[in-house]
């Protein structure tokens, strides 16, 4: 029969990749409980409107990228492209966001964007994410950024280069836009087809075209900060001065655009050197005008989102392998089978990563594969063992047998006084 393929652009997460997944989740989730923000969980599904009315109508995501479909009764879903919009829109609706009121928000979750997939770029894609809303402070925006500096270091990456820029507000960005769209028109010429749409309708993006013609139009462009009113100034200056003050290293890039309609003054993006085109491991910035838009109060916000898997690629280590087994529990015969089944059940009971093998194999290719899989310690319970109630530990790492033996029909306390010895032994458990 036709073997059935996954979509393209959505991927499997297989062992050792999956346990990698987990152990940086957990680092991921360590840092975000220190910062004291709280776990919201989305739906994977929303009404599309809410995309179309937040990241706006002109940015490539609500233009091609979005999966949209029509459920039974005729709504309009769509499958989230990012998390922003939908947890404020959760935010509101259980009354997290509110006047007098700061929510901090951490997620995670698969987002979708029909993207082209390359290296780096998947159509559905991971993302941890933090949001804070309720403040215009720039301490925020400060706290924001660091903890995803901390949040990518605890994860071992090392070397990424975090980029910032003021993109101003609703008071000064108006004639920033109008300045960018004279400078394009002036160039259309130059342009790409993608950009020269873009003039009227979304004039930062051309600061954005990796097009190496639009590049060369672009490079004597106006930029913003020329254009920022004293307010975003103001914020702007206070934001560095607080990254300093953190040890934080920046560079501003006043040519940094988003590709969300969102962003208000501070936006950020974190670049790492090893992942070619695709080199956003996280990005964000401020959106204070989203949770009025979303028909909330007049609520700030800011936050930022990693991708987890260029997270992934840009840690990646060459040998990173499911870890090793504890125990290999080795029934040497069908008659040993059930005791070492209780023997391993116990020992998973109580934490210890612990193979069982079939039953019956000869003691030498039982401690082959044992070996294979790099278990600290085979557990051998054979006829003998099992007159004796007592089954043979054999240390890998010292090609020894262990004097120490695990009581097999035990219950308790026996077999925790023989695992706290074999962790003594082996340095893996209390
Ligand atoms: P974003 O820059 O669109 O921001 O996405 C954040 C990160 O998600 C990117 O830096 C990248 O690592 C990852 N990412 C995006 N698209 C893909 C893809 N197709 N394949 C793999 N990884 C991808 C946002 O989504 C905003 N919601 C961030 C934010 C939160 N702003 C304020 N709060």
């Amino acid at each position: 029969m036709k073997t059935i393929h996954g979509v393209k652009g959505f991927h499997d997460v297989v062992p050792p990749q999956s346990e990698r997944c987990t152990e940086i989740e957990g680092r991921l989730r360590a840092v975000l409980a220190a910062y004291n923000y709280g776990e919201i969980r989305t739906p994977i599904a929303e009404r599309t409107e809410l995309f179309t009315r937040s990241l706006g109508d002109a940015t490539d995501i609500v233009e091609k990228e979005m999966y949209t479909f029509d459920d039974r009764d005729g709504t309009s879903l769509t499958l989230r492209p990012e998390g922003t919009a939908a947890v404020v829109r959760a935010a509101l609706e259980a009354g997290l966001a509110q006047r007098d009121q700061v929510a901090k928000l951490w997620y995670l979750g698969p987002m979708f964007r029909r993207e082209r997939p390359q290296k780096g770029r998947l159509r559905q894609f991971h993302q941890v994410g933090a949001e804070v809303i309720g403040r215009d402070d720039p301490l925020v925006d400060a706290e924001v950024v660091t903890l995803l500096m901390d949040c990518l270091g605890a994860c071992g990456l090392d070397g990424a280069e975090l980029v910032l820029n003021s993109l101003g507000d609703a008071a000064c960005r108006p004639a920033y836009r109008a300045a960018l769209a004279a400078y394009g028109r002036s160039r259309s010429e130059l342009l790409c087809a993608n950009c020269r749409q873009r003039l009227d309708r979304n004039p930062l993006r051309l600061l954005d075209c990796k097009e190496p013609g639009c590049r060369r139009a672009m490079a004597e462009a106006p930029l913003a900060h020329a254009y920022l009113c004293a307010p975003c100034r103001a914020h702007f200056a206070e934001v560095e001065r607080l990254l300093q003050a953190a040890d934080v290293p920046y560079r501003v890039e006043p040519r940094l655009v988003r590709g969300l309609d969102y962003y208000v003054r501070t936006a950020f993006e974190v670049v790492a050197g090893n992942l070619g085109a695709q080199n956003a491991v996280g990005g964000g910035g401020r959106y204070d005008g989203l949770v009025a838009d979303l028909g909330g109060p007049p609520l700030a916000g800011v936050g930022f989102a990693i991708g987890i898997e260029r997270l992934l690629l840009a840690t990646a280590t060459a040998d990173y392998r499911t870890p090793a087994p504890e125990v290999d529990v080795i029934p040497l015969s069908i008659e040993a089978a059930p005791a070492a089944g209780r023997l391993a059940r116990r020992l998973r009971g109580l934490g210890v990563r612990c193979e069982l093998e079939v039953a019956g194999r000869s003691v030498k290719s039982a401690m082959r594969r044992a070996d294979k899989l790099a278990a600290r310690f085979a557990v051998l319970i054979g006829d003998d063992e099992l007159r004796a109630g007592r089954a043979t530990v054999r240390d890998m790492r010292r090609q020894a047998d262990h004097p120490l033996a695990l009581v097999v029909d035990d219950d308790g306390p026996a077999l925790a006084q023989a695992l706290r010895e074999l962790g003594a032994a082996g340095g893996t458990h209390e």
